[in-house]
């Protein structure tokens, strides 16, 4: 006797089970007499939660289906969905009851996102060491480690404060979370050298979600920038002097690494001193090289006695 009660609840609650999987798939949404509240939560790692789910009608059982804190009642019209710290990555739980009357069973889900900020998040160069040079390309990678849920991060890349690229990756499904990154091709001119690169790691949640949105950053990437001397615009000057006076020559020019300068006349001899600037002692012409390993630029000064005014 006592072996047939057995098999007979065990019988009892096979059929409870599967009539409650077969009328969970036909009614949901308008019909249902369910609530959850609120509807969408939005969860740090580790943080607590408590989700409510409430039948507008007299219900036989009303549950959580969840593979972490599942609960339910009997004939109450309020049931909790509560855990104390969330850590793992479980299918959205869902509300279920069963009614006394048609539609007699009806379910649902609850919009769950449980998020986690990321480890850390690095930037670098790919595939190269050292000072770049104006004009060749390059690769910046910037890495994020351990984030989720990836489809709501937004990874932007900054140059000074100013945003110069943004990566989403909505299109990546993972809730776990994931080791993302981005690469950005850049093509350094001459006001890049010294510029500081950055990346951000950003969580756009959406309203439930914590404001404003929580973001992460890399240190900076300041990169240098190598390049010829600045062309002399113009690259030929007619210089007057007064008698007895001696007059400045200058012709200093932008470079990296800095230029060494050289300066040839008739005037003067081979002048070795490697300044970019010049006493001229008289009328003649004048030419300064700016030079460094990746190119020169000359300029040539035309000096002459000041024209005496009419
Ligand atoms: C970096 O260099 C390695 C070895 O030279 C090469 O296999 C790899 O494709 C390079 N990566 C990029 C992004 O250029
Ligand atoms: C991403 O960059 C585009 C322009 O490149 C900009 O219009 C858009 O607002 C940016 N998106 C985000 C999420 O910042
Ligand atoms: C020479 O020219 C440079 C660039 O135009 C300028 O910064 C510098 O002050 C000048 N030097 C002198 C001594 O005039």
């Amino acid at each position: 006797m006592a072996d047939f009660n057995k098999i007979s609840e065990t019988m009892k609650n096979t059929l409870k089970c599967i009539f409650v999987l077969f009328v969970l798939q036909t009614a949901s949404g308008d019909r249902c007499s369910l609530e959850i509240s609120p509807s969408r939560v939005v969860v740090a790692f580790g943080q607590p939660v408590t989700v409510s789910c409430v039948a507008s009608r007299p219900v036989r059982v009303l549950g959580w289906e969840s593979a972490i804190g599942p609960s339910h009642t009997q004939r109450d019209v309020a049931v909790q969905w509560s855990v104390d710290s969330l850590i793992d990555w479980i299918e959205e739980p869902i509300c279920y009851g069963v009614f006394f009357s048609a539609p007699r069973q009806c379910e649902e889900k609850l919009n769950l996102v449980l998020y986690k900020t990321p480890d850390s998040i690095s930037i670098s160069m790919v595939n190269h060491t050292g000072p770049m040079v104006e004009g060749k390309e390059y690769q910046l990678l910037c890495e994020v480690q351990n984030i989720a849920p990836v489809q709501y991060l937004t990874l932007r890349w900054y140059r000074g404060q100013t945003e110069v690229y943004n990566h989403t990756f909505s299109e990546l499904s993972p809730a776990t979370p994931v080791q993302v990154s981005s690469t950005l091709l850049i093509n350094p001119g001459r006001v890049e050298d010294g510029a500081p690169y950055r990346c951000e790691a950003a969580l756009e949640l959406g309203p439930e979600g914590p404001q404003p949105p929580p973001r992460v950053k890399s240190e900076p990437l300041s990169i240098v920038v190598h390049y010829p001397p600045d062309p002399f615009n113009p690259e030929r000057e007619v210089v007057e002097f007064v008698d007895g006076e001696d007059v400045l020559l200058n012709c200093s020019s932008g470079g990296n690494p800095p230029p060494s300068y050289s300066w040839s006349s008739p005037n003067v001899q081979d002048n070795d001193e490697n300044q970019p600037l010049l006493r001229a002692p008289s009328s003649g012409t004048y030419t300064c090289t700016a030079s460094n390993v990746l190119g020169k630029s000359s300029k040539k000064f035309m000096v002459k006695p000041k024209s005496k005014g009419v």
